[in-house]
């Protein structure tokens, strides 16, 4: 019989490649593609074996939607899309110590009073969890724990019985079937795992959510080779030394994929943060140069954050970028405009660009702040008193219209912004918002003319 091909599986996309290389063709991870033995093999197509007729039935039908589970946790609901789906899979991903356990355990606390909650874990000792659970005062709740790693045992257990409400599983990476001669936490390992789970999720009809470490290094299969495995993929991220926590949802068969939900990890677990602009804007030293109040959006809701930026004389050399919460290609975009647009020529200066606070913005309605920021650390002019700034910036220097205006409007106004700097609405009528008086600003050149 011909020796079986090697493989060699990218621990972080999955993908497969005849030889070892140091990069991952196909993701660009650098050093995560891992010799792979048994596992799949070629396609042995279908044999000689008889199919079963399968049953063919109309679009419209009887399908009685089964009720999501809310937990309670409103922060987590939205981004879910409103609760648990019974019989779906939910990842949540993000880099180890970002709060996971601590998020999962309480979704599973809230869950428990309605029907079976099941938290298994792989990652810790039984001990461990309950002391978990004692710091967050949900040891009263009746989640069934156990401390388990094998799939096959979980999903024996799991097959007897009256079905549950929800599985939790921390994580996927420490999950094993013993069918496989790979170790835990490879690419193999972790999709079989996963999808003996997800099989048994949607026969017994339970929500399971699926713990995963994001990893640098390619050693165990990171998330993102299963996130088309499940029905939702929520990422939870924060800034080391900050205390907010984001989910964010990258993918939702049922529901939107912008929303985010805002934690602040306190002593006694997560707590949800019901206005993030307030919070954002909590350190806030006043009116200083350097700083814009951008009026963002994050899915349905609005965020207003600070961008910092400090523009710093260069030595001799490359000048220094460095941007934290922000796309640095989107940066070096913004200062060839300006200065080929505006005639601010910082570019050959080391620039800092920070949102504060630890948010990650995504918008291109960032720009217009950015800019602010950007022309008011460079002339040492602080913005106009109580303002919030917001628009998309084209290449030929002109501001662009960008969506839901007037949300940011209202929440500035509730947060006592008095004064907005927002793109032309050329013609577009706005519910005024009393509080907040607007000024349009329709070329970088025309930012510009507020600092002179
Ligand atoms: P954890 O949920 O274990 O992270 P993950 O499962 O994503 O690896 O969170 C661990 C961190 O959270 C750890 O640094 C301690 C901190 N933490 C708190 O600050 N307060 C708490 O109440 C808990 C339970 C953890
Ligand atoms: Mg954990």
């Amino acid at each position: 019989m011909a020796r079986p091909a090697a493989r060699f599986v990218c621990q972080q996309c999955g993908a497969v490649h005849p030889k070892w290389a140091g990069r991952c063709e196909d993701c660009g991870a650098w050093n995560s593609l891992v010799e792979e033995t048994g596992g799949d093999g070629p396609p042995k197509g279908l044999g000689t074996g008889k199919g079963r007729r399968i049953e063919l039935v109309g679009l419209e039908g009887s399908e009685q939607d089964a009720p999501r589970r809310v937990t309670g946790i409103g922060e987590f609901d939205r981004v879910a899309g409103g609760g648990l789906v019974p019989g779906s899979a939910l990842l949540v991903g993000g880099d180890p110590g970002i709060g996971k356990s601590t998020l999962l355990l309480q979704v599973a606390a809230r869950l428990a009073g309605s029907g079976t909650v099941l938290y298994i874990s792989g990652e810790e000792a039984i001990e461990q969890v309950r002391m978990r659970a004692r710091r967050l005062d949900v040891a009263g709740s009746p989640v069934s724990l156990a401390a388990a790693t094998s799939v096959r045992d979980i999903v024996a257990s799991l097959d007897q019985g009256p079905a549950p409400a929800l599985v939790v599983i921390d994580s996927i990476q420490t999950m094993y079937l013993d069918s496989l001669d790979s170790a835990p936490g490879t690419v193999a390992q972790v999709r079989s795992s996963a999808q003996e789970l997800i099989r048994l999720a949607k026969r017994r009809g339970f929500a399971l959510v699926l713990v995963g470490h994001v990893t640098k290094e390619g050693t165990i299969a990171g998330p993102r080779v299963l996130e088309h495995m499940v029905d939702t993929v929520l990422y939870f991220e924060g800034e080391r030394g900050h205390q907010f926590r984001i989910l964010r949802a990258v993918k939702n068969r049922f529901g939107p994929t912008d929303e985010i939900g805002v934690f602040e990890m306190t002593d006694r677990g997560l707590d949800e943060v019901l206005n993030p602009s307030a919070l954002f804007l909590a350190d806030r030293q006043g009116d200083i140069s350097g700083a814009a109040v951008f009026a963002g959006m994050e899915g349905t809701r609005p965020m207003l954050v600070e961008i910092q930026a400090l523009v710093a004389p260069s030595a001799p050399g490359t000048p220094r970028r460095a941007v934290v919460g922000w796309d640095g290609g989107r940066l070096s975009m913004i200062l060839a405009v300006l200065e080929a647009r505006g005639g601010v020529a910082i570019g050959g200066n080391d620039i800092y660009l920070n949102v504060a606070g630890g948010l990650r913005i995504q918008e291109p309605a960032a720009d217009l702040a950015v800019a602010a920021a950007l022309i008011s650390a460079s002339t040492g002019q602080a913005l106009p008193a109580a303002t919030v700034v917001f628009g998309e910036i084209g290449l030929s220097g002109e501001v662009r219209a960008v969506s839901q205006t007037e949300q940011r409007l209202k929440e500035a106004g509730k947060l006592g912004f008095e004064h907005a700097l927002m793109p032309p609405q050329r013609g577009r009528r706005l519910a005024r918002s009393a509080e907040v008086t607007l000024q349009e600003i329709g070329t970088v050149a025309e930012l510009c003319a507020l600092f002179d």
